[in-house]
């Protein structure tokens, strides 16, 4: 498997600096490429120093409107990543940021291959990567720090070793998971069920929101005496997580929980629970995570019973860093833990609609 990914990135790349005319993004100008030889797999290089900043006009002190942004997103997979575009289109706009938009459409050959196009555009200063996957980047992680372009990652992190890239601003996903058992735990409990059966519902392969909620989920449930009976992917989308759920329930009904790793997944969950008669917050509790608005509509119906919040309004943090980062700047740390609450059912339909008149997603 590893080899044939690894062959796949290099052939994208090669492919890439053929084709880095015609980009599938909003990226208006294509990048003057000068075909570089393609590092197949080039080794992290342990310990190296801290990414120095492009070399800059003796004295130039960098502000929002000298950003020139390379950024990839993952795809448009949910109401959560939508929040998270408008956040880097919106504050690009208000800012002054000139912001070159990537839809890599949740391929991860299409990333690398925006990554190497971006490396190669001498108009961006700056890239910026929503990570599909934990692994990769490392070809594209050496050519951007041999052609000294900062890279910023958001949202997810990836295993690259942290000299790669200037900071990462993002998740405690692990932190997120921790909370979910504990609302699972706390659900389980209030409905006084002897077996605390937990069916997992889980984010893309590969993707470090999913890994860590997973790995965050499992480290507390034991203290509660939660099992997780069955995992699956639900690719983040409610047909799919649907059609999972489905699975489940025609292979055993002896499910308390579920452990979904976004709304539409808890939402997909939801639907099959109904129809198979069953009834969602009663019968069979849901934790949800990321917290939009939709998730916030089954709270206030009480079918999802908590919904842990995933940040996405992002951009302002990563941009200010981006500036920072520019100007030499080395006390950011590698990685800013995003603000992050919880929700229950709980609350109540009418503190819930209070809060959810005052967010964004
Ligand atoms: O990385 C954050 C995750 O990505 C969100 O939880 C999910 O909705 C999105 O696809």
């Amino acid at each position: 498997m590893m080899k044939s990914r690894s062959l796949r990135i290099a052939l994208t790349l090669s492919a890439a600096a053929i084709l880095a005319g015609c980009s599938s993004s909003g990226a208006t100008t294509a990048p003057v490429v000068t075909a570089p030889p393609v590092v197949a797999s080039a080794p992290v290089v342990a310990s190296a120093p801290v990414v120095t900043p492009a070399p800059s006009a003796a004295g130039k002190v960098f502000t929002l409107k000298d950003l020139t942004v390379g950024f990839i997103q993952t795809g448009s997979e949910s109401g959560w990543r939508a929040a998270n575009t408008a956040s880097f289109k919106e504050t690009a706009a208000t800012e002054g940021v000139t912001l070159k938009f990537y839809d890599a459409q949740n391929k991860l050959e299409n990333q690398v291959s925006a990554f190497h196009n971006f490396v190669q555009d001498p108009s961006v200063n700056v890239i910026v990567l929503a990570a599909l996957d934990v692994t990769g980047y490392d070809t594209v992680l050496a050519e951007a720090k041999a052609a000294n372009k900062l890279v910023v990652l958001e949202d997810r992190r990836i295993d690259a070793d942290s000299s790669m890239y200037y900071t990462y601003i993002g998740s405690d996903f692990i932190n997120e998971g921790h909370e979910g058992a504990k609302a699972m735990c706390d659900l389980l409990t209030a409905a006084k069920v002897t077996k605390k059966n937990v069916v997992e519902i889980s984010g893309a392969v590969g993707a470090s929101a999913g890994i860590d909620r997973a790995k965050g989920f499992r480290e507390n449930m034991g203290a509660c005496g939660i099992t997780v009976t069955a995992t699956q992917t639900g690719n983040w989308g409610v047909p799919e997580s649907k059609a999972v759920m489905e699975a489940f329930l025609k292979k055993s009904k002896d499910i308390q929980g579920v452990f979904a790793h976004n709304d539409e997944e808890a939402i997909g969950a939801i639907q099959a629970i109904k129809e198979a008669g069953l009834v969602p917050g009663k019968d069979i509790q849901v934790v949800g995570f990321d917290a939009t608005a939709d998730g916030f509509k089954y709270l206030i119906s009480g079918e999802m019973g908590a919904d842990i919040e995933c940040n996405p309004l992002l951009a302002p943090q990563v941009f200010d860093a981006a500036v920072k980062g520019l100007n030499g700047d080395t006390t950011v740390p590698k990685w800013v833990p995003s603000q992050e609450g919880q929700f229950f059912a709980a609350q109540g339909a009418d503190a819930l609609n209070a809060i959810l008149k005052t967010r964004k997603y």
